[in-house]
């Protein structure tokens, strides 16, 4: 497979927000003083876990602390918005788009770090759970917790550089990891799931032309062995 080198363009594309259909907003609570576990425990325990059902205020919370950010500026590499949390991202343009998909067939949510808010996506949620169901179960034989899809916005990452699409893909990577020990730092059990999730896009109402798949990852409570 030939993966095209990315550079940065001389001209850099026009990129404007897309425009998620909303129904309405959580308003989440800013989480208190963090957990005091050393870094080294966290590095030294952190693995792929399946565990109990979890409450989707402590999926909130590990989303403040994993990709939630804690600066930005309206205008960076290209001219476009910048932002840092604790994932690093190509040229700080923050390309991944994180949706929470509850076991309980409530709405999906579009995890906004700005601003620290579930915005409830108007689909079917029905559907957008069972279907998240059957790939998370397809890959792991389990379904308990609650899945984040990443979705990557490609026209992002294009509007910055030319061959883009390996810096999506390492974006992905780079919230993967950071979700996965921060999962571990608050107790919670994280295993990173295989596929990259397309299918799920129309029944979130996202246009394939702009936004790809880039994986998920299961989130569940308390650790138990797999
Ligand atoms: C990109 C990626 C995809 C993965 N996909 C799956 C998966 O679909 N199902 C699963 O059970 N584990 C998946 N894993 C977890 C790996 O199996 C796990 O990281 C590996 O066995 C090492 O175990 P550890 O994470 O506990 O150290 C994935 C890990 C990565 C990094």
């Amino acid at each position: 497979m030939l993966i095209e080198e990315p550079m940065p363009r001389h001209t850099p594309l026009a990129w404007t927000p897309h425009q998620f259909d909303v129904v309405t907003t959580e308003v989440l609570t800013r989480p208190g003083p963090p957990s005091s576990r050393t870094f080294a425990d966290v590095i030294e325990k952190r693995r792929s876990t399946v565990g109990d059902p979890i409450k989707l205020s402590l999926v909130a919370e590990l989303l403040w602390h994993a990709v939630g950010w804690k600066g930005h500026a309206p205008s960076g590499r290209a001219g476009l918005p910048i932002a840092w949390s604790a994932s690093p991202s190509s040229g700080g343009l923050q390309s991944i788009n994180i949706v929470c998909i509850p076991d309980d067939s409530s709405a999906p949510r579009l995890y906004d770090p700005v601003n620290h808010a579930f915005l409830l996506l108007r689909a079917n949620d029905e559907r957008v759970c069972l279907e998240n169901r059957r790939a998370v179960l397809s890959v792991t034989g389990q379904q308990s917790g609650c899945t984040l899809r990443l979705i990557g916005d490609r026209s992002k990452i294009s509007a910055a550089y030319e061959n883009a699409q390996s810096l999506l893909l390492r974006d992905a990577g780079a919230v993967l990891a950071t979700i996965c020990l921060c999962a571990e730092w608050l107790g919670l059990s994280a295993c990173p799931l295989g596929f990259l999730g397309d299918a799920m896009l129309p029944l979130l109402a996202l246009p394939g032309e702009r936004f790809q798949g880039v994986g998920g990852i299961l989130i569940s409570g308390a650790k138990r062995d797999r």
